[in-house]
Parts: C-alpha cells; structure tokens; sequence
C-alpha cells in the first residue's frame, strides 16, 4: 500500500491539507476549505456543516442556526469550557475536530485510503506571549487532530511551513525572511533556504529566527467595523442613565460585534437583557435597534462578507463602496485607500514595531536578507506590501500560493519523523 504524509494547515479563515507521496517523493494534491462551522437544527438533532457547503446550508436556511468562524483564536482561550448548541455542547476541541476531520476525509477519499500521519502547522504564538495559553492552544488542537483519527502527529512552525514551499521554487541557496499575514496571526521565519537540502533531515540549523504577533486580516475587518459599521448600530448613542443624566452607550456592546470570537457567543441572555434595557433607556433609538437586529436574525456573517469585500476591493484599487443593506440596516460609505490605512494604522504599526524588534533580537540587518517570501492571504494588502518594500527597499519581495503554501511546505517536512 501507498504511504502518505499530510501536511495540515488549520487556519484562522483557510484550512488546507496537502498530500504527500513518500514513493514518489512529491505532493500529490492540496485541498482548502473555509475554516468555519454551522450548526442546525432539526427538532432534538444537530447537525454541524463545514467549509463552503456550511456557507450555503446557513445562508440557505435564512441565516438561522449558529455559524462560527475564526475557531483557532478559540484555542488558547482557558476562559472557554464550551459552547451550548441545541441539546449537545461543543469543546475548543470538538469545534477544530470537525474542520481537521472533513479535510481528512476529503483527502482520504482521493488516495483511496485512510492515512494517519501527519504534519500539523501551529503558529509561532497562539496567543501574545502567554506559554501557558500556547500549550494549551497546541494540545486542544493535537486532541482534535487525534479525534479526527490521525495518529502519528509532529507539529511545524507555519511559517516554516511557507518557507520548505518557497524553498521549491528557488535555484540557489538564499537567507530569506519569510512572512505568512494570515486572518488570525502574522508570522515571520528567517531561514537558509537551498534547493538542494529540500526535504533532508537537517534542517533545523538552517531556522534563523521565528516569531510572530496576534495581528492578521481579522484585526482589520474588526478595526473596520469599529470604525465604520458600529457608528450604525448605536456606537454614540446616549442612554437616559437616571433622571436627566444622559451617557453613551457602553462602548463593550460595540466591541462585541467587531470581533468573530465573540460573536461566535454572542448570544447569551444576559447580554439580550441588557441589551434590551438600554434600548428602552435610549429611548428606541434606531441605530441601537440595528444591534438587535443584528442579533437577532444572526447578522454577523454577512456584514462581515461586506467588510472583507471592501478590504479585498482595495487590495486592487484606490477606492470603493462598502455597501450593506438587509433586514432595514442599511450601511453605506465610500472609501478610498487612504482611508483604510489609516483605519488600519495601529494594526500595522503593531505589525512593523514587532518586525523591527524581531530584527533587532536576533541582531539581523535587513541587508543580511536575500530575498523575503510573503504569504497569506493579509499580504495581498497594499499597505502591507507597502510596509515591506520601505523597510527592506533593495530586497527582492516574492509572493505565491498565498492560501495553500503553509500546508505544502508542511507536507515537505517529513523529517520531523525521523
Ligand atoms: N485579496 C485580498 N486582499 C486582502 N486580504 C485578503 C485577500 N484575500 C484574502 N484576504 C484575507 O486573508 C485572510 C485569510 O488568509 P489566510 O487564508 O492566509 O489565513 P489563515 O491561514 O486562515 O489564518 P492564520 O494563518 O492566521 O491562522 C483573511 O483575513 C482574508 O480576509
Ligand atoms: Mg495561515
């Protein structure tokens, strides 16, 4: 029988699985999928529907039920146990195992066997600095991959990952800074690459340098809504807080629709309670009744489609229209790049102080660098494009395979197993 290795990518927004012939020595095909969940109802039964085909279930039953997306920043939340859905409840565990299970079976399916080793990409942190949140991230997703019957398990550094697949392209050995913006992180690896050594076991003296920061195309999209989407659902609205006394609406209701991971949960009756005395206390204000709204008919989704659409819109061009009009919300601005980047500023300020002070830790100057490789789906941003060609201006910047080469190069790192 054949033997495979699959390389496993869990991202924040795409999973993606490539597989690996060890006889052959190449990979064989690469499989992505949204990493996102819904989960329906029918009477006492839940069902839960992965990747594209759980976009269409949950549009297609009118956006009822619970959908969930950017499930890794789950990971390294101590704070969550589980999540209530129907009858059944749902571990940071169980939540990633649906993901790693459909890729699985996917793959499974083409080989026409059931292979049980496995790569699997991590970030460099998780979370910010906290190891023990990292460990944990790291187990709940070791126990999901095991629970979707993978067996032999090594884990890869993602950006060591996007590195081994650059490393195929190249014809002479180069020190290269490899950087993979994803939805949920931005990691960086530093490391000699060289044609010849691809997919030897001595790699690990070539890694330079690793790190990473919590900022990726999520951080936008939520910078974004802040910005411009909650000014519509209330954000600046006074509420009568005791006779004649007015104050704004507490800014934490805003924060919560700008962010996947609580919407993922934002839907308990508490926050409905308060939610509804502040309607009453602001006096029915229409802006406030949009957050209901929201709420209510499961929203979340869709604005965020608009959001991510406008930002993909000015990956191309220096202007455009974000534009959301269902269920009587109706947001609509023109914005133009200058804009954006600006609403994006502390995110890539962030971005480019973390990169400096990575610099600066391993004592590297950018002129010690031959080539850097961007990767990911945030590095088709301009202004992060931008960033880089100011900062290292007489490197050669090269781009590819942005939502599929972490979970190549992780299938071309089979030497962890030896
Ligand atoms: N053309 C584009 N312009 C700007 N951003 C984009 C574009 N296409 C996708 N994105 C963004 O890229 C992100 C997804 O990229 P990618 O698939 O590399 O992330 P991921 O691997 O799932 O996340 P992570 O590696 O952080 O876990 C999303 O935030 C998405 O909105
Ligand atoms: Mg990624």
């Amino acid at each position: 029988m054949a033997s495979y290795i699959y390389g496993i990518d869990f991202g924040t927004s795409n999973s993606a699985l490539s597989i690996f012939d060890e006889e052959k020595n190449e990979i064989v095909d690469t499989i992505s999928i949204p990493s996102v969940l819904y989960f329906s109802s029918n009477g006492s039964e839940t069902t839960c529907t992965v990747g594209s085909d759980a976009i269409c279930q949950y549009i297609s039953d009118g956006m009822k039920g619970r959908f969930m997306k950017s499930i890794k920043r789950v990971l390294p939340r101590s704070s969550f146990v589980d999540t209530r859905i129907g009858s059944n409840k749902y571990t940071a565990t169980d939540l990633a195992t649906f993901i790693i299970k459909e890729l699985k079976e996917m793959a499974d399916k083409r080989i026409g066997q059931s292979c049980t080793k496995a790569i699997l990409g991590r970030p460099v942190f998780f979370d910010d600095d906290d190891t023990r949140k990292d460990a944990l991230a790291q187990k709940r997703l070791m126990n999901a991959a095991f629970n979707a019957g993978l067996e032999d398990i090594e884990f890869q550094f993602e950006p060591i990952g996007a590195a081994f697949a650059y490393e195929k392209s190249l014809t002479k050995k180069e020190r290269v800074l490899v950087a993979d913006l994803g939805g949920g992180t931005t990691d960086f690896t530093i490391i000699n690459l060289d044609p010849a050594k691809s997919g030897s076991k001595n790699r690990r003296e070539d890694i330079v340098a690793t790190g990473g920061i919590y900022i990726g195309g999520d951080s936008f999209d939520s910078s974004f809504m802040w910005d411009r989407g909650t000014p519509y659902f209330g954000r600046g609205v006074q509420y009568e807080s005791g006779p004649g006394k007015f104050l704004d609406l507490p800014l934490s209701l805003f924060a919560n629709i700008c962010s996947w991971e609580k919407m993922n949960f934002f839907n308990g009756q508490k926050i409905r309670n308060d939610i509804d005395r502040y309607f009453f206390l602001s006096k029915n204000n229409p802006k406030f009744e949009n957050l209901i709204t929201l709420i209510e008919n499961n929203l979340g989704y869709t604005v965020f489609r608009e959001i991510e659409k406008t930002k993909i819109e000015l990956s191309g061009l220096n202007q455009t229209r974000f534009h959301y009009n269902d269920f009587e919300i109706l947001l609509d601005e023109e914005i133009t790049l200058e804009q954006y980047n600006q609403i994006i500023n502390k995110d890539l300020t962030k971005i480019n102080n973390y990169l400096d002070s990575f610099l600066n830790q391993y004592q590297i100057k950018p002129e010690e660098i031959d080539s850097i490789f961007l990767t990911g789906g945030t590095s088709l941003v301009q202004a992060i494009q931008d960033l880089f060609k100011t900062k290292f201006p007489k490197t050669p910047i090269n781009s590819g395979d942005n939502f599929i080469s972490v979970a190549k190069g992780l299938a071309y790192s089979g030497y962890l197993f030896e």
